[in-house]
């Protein structure tokens, strides 16, 4: 048996204390001021710094006013433009008592008015440092317009597709999404929240709202703490770590208590185990739902637990104005902490530089919203997302020669549909279609355009016999499937991932014209796309690309730039293989084909036995459509020389894993080197592969590479019920261009 070396102190001091005690000792001039200020504070006033609300709920514009005036909102929601802004700002710093300025947040998901692709897309890019320049064009754009605060990164692991916010998610892999929460962050962020173009970021949903039963939005999520610790809390903690000014609670019930009133995630590991000094929000509503879950009697009670957990700020519902004197005439709570939730409020404003700056000025969004530079870094990313997943007889780039194309479907000129889930500030008219793009790059006369559905829900096939002849008059077909803004984000859960409509059909009438098929599905989610796969040539999978969509794909699709996208989710047969994602355990019979390989050609009264039997779908296998981590390009890689600095490492030392990387075809490209491992043995059952690692690197035709990736004990720590712990034991390593491939070694720790 293993010894289990157990670190969780150890773990701490690394981890936890540094962050802590760094932020204390910057902020403490204005530790000062906050204590100040609250000591002059009415409980009313304080109240009102903990509650945030939408201007409608105020029910006229008058009503807002005054309730700024009197002390009694903290934050707004959802107001923007620097005029109005500057209105509201105007009375709370000169006509409330005690001038404090309010916060105004918004969800600038994945972009403000330059929307860049959904998140799910940016993750696809596997470009931290791009991921960084978009949301940073995000920040300037919202904060011209005077926000302060947006709600992302969502960084809910996303293991369900059916799940509509799964658009808004990193996908199903912890490592990639804690990659991508701390380059969201940081971008959101700068260096210096104070800077006029930087705004606050929030961690969101804290904790396990992506893994909702059934893939049902909102709906009670089971995740044992051995599963939360390793699977859904790192993304969380590389927020914090990044420094992450705000997380905000969550809708779901997690293990029988909800998120928003949960002591446990938000006390024990948020506050005490990571020190997070910051502020929590609740969502919208979250607080008092907890009625409707059954967890609180009234909202007294709801108000009561939200407060015992830390949830310093309640949107949208009122239990804490409501209850909270109540609460503490009845001795049920203390003023110390009503006041460090004020604190923690007061803390960020102050970050923002509210209290200097609190006005935005009114020339600001001209000179950053739709600019040129944040329009090229929009292309950008929605280039780099896209992700090659078919390309029979190398059909595409395709010649920018070709006499002429058909581009067909209900997405190729869809402005309103590319942009995506979660876009309150984007505007149709600034998106550039893919069929106003390739009519720019190949001239209008060489385009065939026609429809085909009008949506992607259209069942009618009345416009079939414009696209088949628009087909039959081209060198190649163009087509734009998928699914449309609106079915995917919060609420727009799915039970059938086919493509809908008649968009099926569509594609089989296309095909039957002979003419080459080059698929281009923009969606939320992954799309059980199988059978399009024998019917079309090539497929690329573009996601919702946003406002520069059309372009990047035009671009794309005629060479002037490579695929460099791999999926950052499993891609599925069929829906009922959910959950499948790469890095399960194991089962104690692995999945093989076994005795039956074929549902059909099982005989009638087969004789049912209990050997050889593993893990599997008679009717859909075991394996995936694509893998996590898979993509092609136009050229191919060559992988070679799998090389260990070491083959041991002590229990706090690292090794260097490397591989030699060859462009082997005939253009130049990007390839995502990525680096997988398993832990053979553990004191809890270990995922059958784990990503840990990987490098984005471009390469010219015939260049070699030798691709240096770090592996430190400390990445392969792991909670094991008790403890944190790096285990001794043996490993296995792959370098490789997906997690189902991949060049493979031996390690081992001692
Ligand atoms: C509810 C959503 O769950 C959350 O993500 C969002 O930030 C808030 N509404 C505010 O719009």
């Amino acid at each position: 048996m293993k010894t289990t070396i157990l670190f969780l102190a150890g773990l701490f001091i690394l981890n936890f204390l540094p962050s802590c005690v760094s932020s204390v000792e910057k902020e403490e001039p204005s530790e000062k001021k906050i204590q100040e200020l609250i000591s002059k504070m009415t409980l009313d006033e304080k109240l009102g710094q903990m509650s945030q609300f939408d201007p409608f709920q105020f029910g006229n514009e008058e009503n807002m006013k005054q309730a700024v005036r009197d002390g009694k909102v903290g934050s707004i929601l959802n107001l923007v433009g620097a005029k109005k802004t500057n209105e509201i700002q105007k009375i709370a710093v000169e006509e409330s008592r005690l001038g404090i300025p309010v916060i105004i947040g918004r969800d600038v998901i994945h972009g403000y008015r330059t929307i860049m692709p959904i998140p799910l897309g940016m993750a696809a890019s596997w470009n931290s440092e791009l991921t960084k320049k978009a949301m940073a064009v995000a920040a300037e754009e919202a904060a011209s317009e005077g926000i302060h605060w947006t709600f992302a990164p969502m960084i809910d692991i996303s293991r369900d597709p059916r799940w509509g916010r799964i658009a808004e998610s990193c996908g199903e892999d912890t490592y990639l999404t804690s990659v991508m929460a701390e380059a969201m962050v940081k971008g959101f962020q700068g260096d210096d929240l104070s800077n006029p173009k930087t705004i606050a970021a929030c961690a969101k949903h804290y904790v396990g709202y992506g893994a909702a039963e059934g893939g049902r939005d909102y709906n009670t999520t089971n995740i044992p703490e051995v599963l939360l610790r390793n699977d859904y809390l790192p993304p969380f903690k590389a927020a914090k770590d990044a420094g992450v000014a705000t997380f905000m609670s969550a809708f779901n019930d997690l293990n029988g208590v909800p998120t928003s009133g949960n002591e446990f995630t938000l006390k024990q590991i948020l506050r005490n185990e990571w020190g997070f000094n910051g502020m929590v929000v609740s969502d919208w509503s979250s607080i008092t739902e907890m009625i409707q879950h059954g967890y609180a009697a009234d909202k007294k009670e709801a108000a009561l637990k939200a407060l015992k957990a830390g949830v310093d700020m309640e949107m949208a519902s009122n239990s804490y104005v409501e209850n909270v004197q109540v609460l503490l005439d009845e001795g049920k709570i203390d003023r110390t902490t009503i006041d460090r939730y004020v604190a923690n409020i007061l803390r960020i404003k102050f970050e923002l530089g509210l209290f200097d700056h609190p006005f935005t000025p009114e020339d600001a969004a001209e000179k950053t919203i739709l600019s040129e530079k944040n329009m090229a870094v929009a292309k950008e990313a929605a280039s780099e997302s896209f992700v090659l997943l078919q390309n029979k007889n190398e059909i595409l780039p395709l010649s920018k020669d070709i006499s002429s194309v058909a581009v067909i479907g209900p997405l190729a000129d869809a402005p309103h549909d590319q942009m995506g889930t979660w876009v309150f500030d984007g505007k149709k008219e600034n998106s550039v279609t893919p069929l106003t793009a390739l009519k720019q790059k190949l001239g209008p006369e060489k385009v065939h355009f026609a429809k085909g559905l009008e949506i992607s829900r259209t069942k009618s096939t009345e416009g079939f016999s414009e696209a088949i002849k628009a087909a039959q008059k081209s060198d190649a077909v163009l087509l734009f499937l998928g699914e449309e803004a609106i079915l995917s984000g919060e609420a727009h859960c799915l039970a059938n991932l086919n493509l809908q409509g008649a968009q099926n059909e569509l594609l089989d009438v296309i095909a039957a014209t002979g003419k080459p098929v080059v698929l281009v599905v923009m969606a939320g989610r992954q799309l059980t796309i199988g059978s399009a796969l024998e019917k079309a040539h090539a497929v690329l999978y573009a996601w919702a690309p946003g406002t520069m969509g059309g372009p990047a794909i035009a671009d794309m699709l005629f060479g002037d730039t490579a695929p460099s996208g791999k999926l950052p989710v499993t891609f599925l047969k069929t829906v009922g293989q959910i959950p499948l994602y790469y890095n399960h355990t194991n089962t104690g019979r692995p999945a093989t084909y076994g005795q039956w390989t074929d549902i059909n050609k099982i005989p009638a009264e087969a004789v049912q036995h209990s050997l050889g039997n593993t893990s599997h779908y008679l009717d859909a296998g075991f394996e995936p459509l694509f893998p996590f981590g898979f993509g092609l390009t136009y050229t191919t890689f060559n992988y070679s020389e799998l090389q260990l600095s070491s083959k041991t490492m002590g229990i706090d030392g690292s090794i260097m894993v490397s591989v030699t990387l060859q462009n082997t075809g005939r253009r130049e490209a990007s390839e995502v080197v990525q680096l997988y491992i398993r832990d053979r043995a553990g004191s809890v059952t270990r995922p059958v592969k784990q990503l840990k690692g990987f490098k984005k690197v471009s390469l010219k035709p015939g260049e070699k590479q030798k691709i240096d990736i770090p592996l430190n004990a400390k990445d392969l720590s792991f909670y094991n019920g008790t403890a944190y712990v790096v285990e001794p034991g043996d490993f296995d390593v792959w370098m490789g261009t997906s997690s189902a491939s991949g060049l493979h070694g031996e390690f081992s720790i001692n």
